[in-house]
This record gives structure tokens, sequence and C-alpha cells, in this order.
């Protein structure tokens, strides 16, 4: 197979990450006889410092012209200790994940047998979890009205959904529940928000249509309990934008490391893949982020093509190195850790 990929290294660890990410799938492309054609664009504030736009339209032309774009991190100091910066590295994400629109964004949980002792969790608590949460991507308190009024002492962030917004997040999420163990938990605030209540109602509506499906209805707050709690009553859990930026989060720490966690932004025919994590500057350029997330986005990109051999090498070399304990020092615990790059060849080598 022929494939156009958009490479946006971004900020921080972003490019030290996905340098070892394409490390691993060219091993990939030239074992399964594919062809990738790299189209590196600059996002975030790489793309702030060169011509002003966190997300310029060269990028999107590339990102558009391209069959799946391959993410590293967005965000940078500078910005985040300064409230009243105008642009914004993340303010690229968003217009990204906006303008390509992605309105769904896929996180598995699952966990890693070698890492089931070393987590703060309890083994027979995580042993053998496997959920995904399905996160609203582009509605919602991040794209509503914003502001400032009474010469700026009110701050506002308005959340809005539109019935069709939650109608096509939750069709995803319906048929995500079909494909799995028929288990669909949508997650909201209904007893106290109006746009819960409108996810709440229009999901009751639908849930006709999928008579196998068995839907749950929770509010977040003991969803942030349970989940870390009960792990296993979960499968899909279908949730608004906000809400799914926590859940997931907390969510890694089931599997060990927000370093190991990948994610899939899809709703186009081009699919965004990306880590959870951020940018993490305080560890960039030191060769010590873990370079895991990356490259397990990467499998969920070969997967979203259908080459599922390929995805599941990669997998696989992910357990064997952590089985193996060739792992950076997020998930050494004290002992032996690699670098990045090292982490990275390793695993090019040995895929
Ligand atoms: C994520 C990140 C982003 C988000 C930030 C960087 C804008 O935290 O992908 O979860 O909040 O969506
Ligand atoms: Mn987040």
């Amino acid at each position: 197979m022929k494939l156009n990929i958009a490479l946006l290294a971004g900020d921080g660890i972003g490019p030290e990450v996905i340098e070892q990410a394409v490390k691993v799938c060219e091993v990939i492309a030239t074992k399964y006889n594919h062809e990738i054609n790299w189209n590196p664009a600059l996002a975030g504030a790489a793309a702030i410092e060169d011509c002003g736009d966190p997300y310029p339209d060269s990028t999107h032309k590339i990102c558009k012209s391209s069959d799946a774009i391959l993410f590293g991190a967005i965000g940078h100091p500078k910005y985040d200790n300064d409230p009243t910066a105008k642009v914004r590295p993340e303010q690229g994400l968003l217009k990204m994940r906006k303008k390509l629109g992605l309105f769904a964004n896929v996180r598995p949980t699952f966990t890693f047998p070698s890492l089931l002792d070393k987590s703060p969790l309890k083994r027979e608590r995580i042993e053998g979890v496997d959920f995904v949460i399905l996160r609203e991507l582009i509605s919602g308190i991040y794209f509503g009205e914003k502001g400032r009024r009474d010469n700026g002492d009110t701050a506002f962030d308005t959340c809005v959904y539109t019935k069709s917004e939650v109608q096509r997040i939750a069709k995803k999420g319906f048929e995500l529940a079909m494909m799995r163990s028929k288990k669909l938990c949508c997650v909201d605030k209904a007893n106290v928000m109006e746009t819960s209540r409108l996810w709440r109602e229009t999901i009751q509506a639908m849930e006709k249509d999928y008579p196998e499906v068995k839907v749950s209805y929770e509010f977040v707050d003991a969803v942030a309990m349970r989940l870390i709690q009960w792990p296993h009553s979960y499968d899909v859990l279908v949730t608004e934008n906000l809400f799914g930026d926590f859940l997931t989060d907390e969510a890694s720490v089931i599997s060990g490391s927000m370093g190991l966690m990948p994610s899939a932004s899809i709703g186009s025919d081009i699919g965004l893949f990306e880590p959870i994590h951020g940018s993490y500057p305080q560890a960039a350029g030191l060769n010590i982020a873990n370079p895991m997330a990356a490259v397990l986005s990467a499998a969920m990109m070969f997967e979203s093509f259908g080459l599922t051999k390929e995805s599941d090498a990669i997998r696989k070399v992910v357990n064997k190195a952590l089985e193996e304990g060739i792992v950076t020092v997020d998930l050494a615990f004290g002992g032996e850790s690699y670098g990045t790059k090292e982490v990275g060849t390793w695993l090019a080598e040995n895929v």
C-alpha cells in the first residue's frame, strides 16, 4: 500500500517521540511492502514562531492531501505562563480537529501484563481491563463562546451542544458497542447541566435503533470514582469533550503511564493519530520521554487502513519491550531505564 502521512511533530517532546514512531513505521513498511511518504508540517508553538498561526493553512493543505496524520504533542510553557497571550499553541490542535471534522476521539484503555504489579492500583482490580472512551472532540465548552466582561473581572466559557452533534458521536458509540460487548455507558452531568439533559434525551431516543445494546447513564463525578475502583464494569463510554479530557487522563493510570496511551481522532476520511499525553516541556530534548504512546498511535493508524498484521506487530513489540524492561524512566520504577532513542531503536529492531 502507498501511504501519504502528514507528520506533525509539534512541540516539546513531540519531535522526539514522533521520530521513534517513524523509525518503527519504516521497518513495518519494508517488512510488509508498503511505501510511506511522510509530509512534515508545522503545528503549535513551532508554527507560531514561524508564521504566527498554530495551525497555518499550509499545514492544513498538507493534512487534507494526506491519508492520515501522525501527530506528536502541542504546548509550550511560554504561553502557559502568559494568560494574556493572544495566540496559543493549543488553539492549533483545536483548529485542526475542527477544520478536519474530527468529532470522535477514540481512547482505548487496556493493561499490559508486565506492568500489572507496578501499578498504583491492585492487580486484581486492573488485570484484563479493556474499555474505550469515546470523547466528543469538536464542540462543547472547548468551542462555545468565551470571553471577559466587567473590565476583565468576569470570565465565561459556554458549553453548547446541538442534537445532531450528540447524535453523530452517540452513533459511533452504539456502533463500537455492537462490535464489542454491547454495553454503552453515557457519561454526563444531567442532574445539573442542560447540555447533559440534551445528551441524555437524544441518546435515550436512539436506544430503539440498537435493541441489543445495553445502555447505562451515569454522572461524570461517579464515573470518575468507579472507573478507578471498578474498571472492569466498563466497556464503551461515550461523553462530551471536557469530561472526556479528564476521564482519559485518569484512565491512563490503569495502563501504567500517560506515556503509553495512544488515540485516534476520526470523523472525516482523514484520521488523526496522537498520544494522549501533552508536550511535557520539562523533558524536551532530554531523551527521557516515553515514545510508546506515539508508537502505539502509529499502530492505530495502520489499523485504520485495515492493516491489522502491521498494528498487531507493533503492539507485540511494545509488549515485548515492557516485558524485557526496555523502558524509559517513567516505567522503570527505580530500575534500569533507557533513553527515548534507545527504546525507539530497540522497537524498530525487534518489530
Ligand atoms: C488532549 C489535550 C488537549 C485537549 C489540549 C492540549 C488542548 O489535553 O488531547 O487531551 O484538551 O484536548
Ligand atoms: Mn487532555
